[in-house]
């Protein structure tokens, strides 16, 4: 082969390389990684990405040159010259690839192993060594729950830095999927069985909880928000939600309603609530009236059975049914603070 061929084989492969990786890296075509384990799929992404960009150039300057160097010439249209192959090129060809999908599953499989790794519960004195938090998926919420915190409940799911949190997720209905794009990982929420999800968020801030598999009409609205915080704020978090929740009274009722997000669908002046999703919480005695029950009992029957009845002008099946399974207490602390009209 010619010298200048050879330089003009090398141009078109750096011209090609180049273009692809401009693509590649111009582009953020990943969510920004606030876990370990989004950190090492990521690695795994880039380090594909460069093995398909280099054999991206390799092929693209072969066929690019040959299109210009052995075209046929005006009025040329007899057979190519007869060949019978070469050997050594057919054996290159197989075995680096070859050598590079082993790679490839080595690395993946590293990376799987260690995604999926949690330390043993074994320091009991640790409520973080992980912190263990109990995902619920339902049409169409998620609910959060710490069994080392007295089974605190939130509807957002809030989280230490740098802690190794074990997710145990299930549904209570129908398929659902947890994901949080920048923690890298997906997991079905699956009704009968509990599905984990090893995480280590590595970046304090507040990212979106989506549900990634299509549930219902309310799929696309079936979301909430991790927040992940400096430890201490977060175990000074769970001890006051903890105490607020624990305790009677109006202040209690409002920590649930807080912790349980009514503002994201009900408007309720006492508790500053002004969205409109549902039904206005500050007309609740005349929506019982309406519907024929003493205040308490209405409030109580349509937190846990939000379908037995639907205040005229608003659609069925939108209140989860999920707040059914908030401890007595709070589901008594938050009837009261409704039915007081807000009062602490
Ligand atoms: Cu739940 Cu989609």
């Amino acid at each position: 082969m010619r010298r200048g061929s050879i330089v003009q084989l090398v141009a078109i492969g750096v011209v090609c390389g180049a273009g692809a990786a401009a693509v590649a890296l111009l582009i953020p075509w990943l969510p920004h990684a606030a876990s370990k384990q989004a950190g090492r799929i990521d690695f795994v992404f880039w380090f594909v990405t460069t093995i398909c960009i280099v054999i991206f150039a390799l092929v693209a300057a072969v066929i690019i040159y040959s299109i210009f160097k052995f075209r046929a010439k005006p009025g040329d249209d007899e057979d190519g010259s007869p060949i019978h192959g070469n050997t050594k090129l057919e054996i290159v060809w197989t075995a680096v690839p070859a050598i590079l999908v082993t790679a490839i599953s080595i690395v993946s499989a590293i990376v799987l192993t260690k995604n999926d790794h949690l330390p043993h519960a074994s320091a009991a004195s640790d409520p973080l060594q992980p912190l263990v938090v109990n995902v619920t998926a339902q049409q169409f919420a998620w609910s959060f729950k710490y069994p080392a915190f007295g089974n605190l409940a939130s509807a957002r799911l809030e989280l230490p830095v740098d802690a190794p949190v074990k997710l145990q997720i299930t549904s209570v209905d129908v398929t659902h999927s947890f994901w949080v794009p920048e923690f890298g990982q997906k997991q079905d929420a699956v009704p009968g069985s509990v599905n984990t999800l090893a995480i280590t968020p590595d970046r304090m801030g507040s990212f979106p909880v989506i549900c990634t598999e299509l549930c219902g009409l309310g799929h696309a609205l079936m979301r909430s928000t991790a927040i992940v915080m400096p430890r201490d704020k977060f175990l000074s978090w769970a001890k006051g939600q903890q105490q607020k929740l624990g305790g009677s009274g109006g202040s209690a009722g409002l920590a649930v309603f807080k912790a349980q997000s009514c503002s994201s669908c009900h408007t309720f002046v006492p508790a500053g609530a002004t969205a409109k999703i549902g039904p206005d919480l500050d007309k609740l005695p005349a929506e019982a009236q309406r519907a024929g029950q003493p205040l308490e009992q209405f409030i109580h029957e349509s937190i846990v059975n939000p379908n037995a009845y639907v205040e005229p002008g608003y659609p069925k099946n939108i209140m989860p049914t999920i707040f059914a399974q908030l401890p007595k207490a709070q589901l008594d602390a938050l009837v009261k603070f409704l039915a007081s009209g807000g009062k602490q």
